[in-house]
């Protein structure tokens, strides 16, 4: 290569190089096993990246839940717990940083998020009724239906289009509340089940003026709004950079006026918190936060450590205020980005825009010749782990899960694999290994076979589901 072709990645695509706002104390060494021992290990773990040995993956993109690094001050943090069983000083210190930063007024701490969505499923819906939210989730959905309750997918339509540029594609489609409404009736609707960002559709963003918007609706008919608040520090910075009126306020300004149009809300605090462990759900009406603490005391523990360790809960108040700093949340979205435009430069099929936690392979048209009921997304994930080690996860049929009704499977629009990248945890180069991995597989792909599955449990599938190769 000529001397002038040496040029860095932000000179390649005509910009100025960032780079992230921490440096490196602590290493934690990591080694590729062999292709051979890769094979063996995918065909022992039935082709599913959650059964794999965590020691046998190279670079682990199987989520951002719990894989953050925590900084020197969280670690400091953590020998400031106070374990006491209750009254523990590190539960005020992380009900003041979630009034603080999120505005609610009433906390209880869980163990983690679906232990949050528990509670509040529990708590606001009875048999028979519906809830309306923008594409479900895996656990958040579940939970609803244990409680009773039907969830109603009532996301523009523009979120299952892989290729639309939307840029908010996480936004409710206000029509089509207002048929549910129409249909069975407000009181039959506990609250309505808000996620900013939208997981399943890529990790797409909720615009400030639709929040504004769902709130008028939902006033109109008495409903209330909970939100799932698991990476609202992206979807900020989506609103920051996209919606007219916000590119001067700050996160946590965004962060706190979009929380303002919603009742309360449920934390996975493993992922925009940045710790290992832990979770919240946090309310405004006094009633609601009543029921929740008597059923945290018989689920997670007292409802001043819900399942945490004091030291737990100091990590997580001090990663709140961290988390939510402009520079990190610009980082986190610009490695995800840094990944997605080398995707994209290559004509791999990803979803679009890019969103805030990971990039979505959409292997709809990755495999078109594989059909859905032999596991498209499940196969690259395999695929992807036995080229380089790298571990990604299913988000399609697989997820989806079976029709409560017909017991069939569920045919999601979407049929993706997720990188997911976890928070100031890897570099570029690892990104540049992933990406060429990518691009080998994708060259490889019309080699490929789909696979078959061949033990299912009960409960959210995709998590121990077995399958053998066709
Ligand atoms: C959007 C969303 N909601 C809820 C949860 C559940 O949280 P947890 O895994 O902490 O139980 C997750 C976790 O992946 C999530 O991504």
């Amino acid at each position: 290569m000529s001397k002038d072709k040496y040029e860095t990645m932000g000179q390649q695509f005509g910009r100025r190089s960032w780079a992230e706002p921490w440096k490196v104390k602590m290493v934690e060494p990591i080694k590729m096993i062999s292709q051979a021992e890769r094979k063996k290990a995918a065909e022992e773990a039935g082709y599913n990246t959650f059964l794999l040995r965590s020691e046998d993956v190279y670079i682990d993109l199987l989520t951002d839940s719990g894989t953050s690094a925590m900084s020197d001050r969280q670690w400091a943090g953590i020998m400031l717990g106070d374990e006491a069983y209750a009254g523990s000083r590190n539960f005020y210190h992380l009900e003041t940083a979630v009034q603080e930063y999120y505005g609610y007024q009433f906390i209880v701490p869980t163990h983690q998020g679906r232990g949050a969505e528990h509670l509040i499923s529990q708590a606001l819906i009875e048999e028979g009724d519906y809830i309306p939210g923008n594409m479900y989730f895996t656990t958040t959905r579940l939970h609803q239906e244990l409680a009773g309750g039907t969830f109603v997918d009532v996301i523009i339509d523009e979120a299952h289009a892989p290729q639309d540029q939307h840029p908010f594609k996480g936004n409710v489609d206000l029509q089509k509340l207002q048929s549910l409404i129409d249909k069975v009736g407000a009181d039959k609707i506990p609250y309505v089940s808000l996620a900013g960002t939208v997981n399943m559709a890529g990790g797409q963003p909720v615009s400030m003026a639709n929040v504004r918007a769902l709130r008028e609706l939902c006033n109109q008919h008495g409903i209330r709004i909970y939100l799932d608040a698991t990476r609202m520090y992206e979807n900020a910075f989506f609103i920051q950079e996209r919606e007219e009126g916000y590119a001067g306020k700050s996160i946590a300004q965004i962060l706190k006026e979009f929380c303002s149009y919603t009742d309360g809300a449920w934390m996975s605090a493993k992922k925009d918190n940045l710790v290992n462990i832990g979770g919240w759900l946090a309310v405004n009406h006094e009633e609601v936060a009543e029921k929740a603490r008597n059923m945290v005391v018989v689920y997670e523990g007292l409802h001043t450590y819900g399942g945490m360790a004091g030291r737990d809960m100091e990590a997580l108040a001090i990663g709140i205020a961290e988390g939510v700093n402009d520079d990190q949340v610009a980082a986190r979205v610009g490695q995800v980005r840094y990944l997605g435009d080398l995707l994209l430069a290559w004509n791999i099929p990803i979803v679009e825009p890019i969103g805030g936690h990971a990039i979505f392979l959409d292997a709809k048209r990755f495999y078109p010749h594989i059909p859905q009921d032999q596991f498209p997304a499940q196969t690259l994930a395999a695929e992807l782990y036995m080229d380089s080690g790298v571990r990604s996860m299913e988000r399609g049929i697989v997820s989806a899960g079976r029709d409560p009704e017909t017991g069939g499977h569920r045919y999601p629009a979407l049929e993706l694999t997720r990188l997911t990248i976890p928070r100031r945890v890897y570099t570029q180069a690892h990104m540049d290994v992933v990406a060429e991995s990518i691009k080998a597989i994708f060259d490889a792909r019309e080699q490929t076979k789909g696979l078959e599955m061949v033990y299912e449990p009960e409960y959210l599938r995709f998590f121990q589901a077995r399958f053998k190769k066709l």
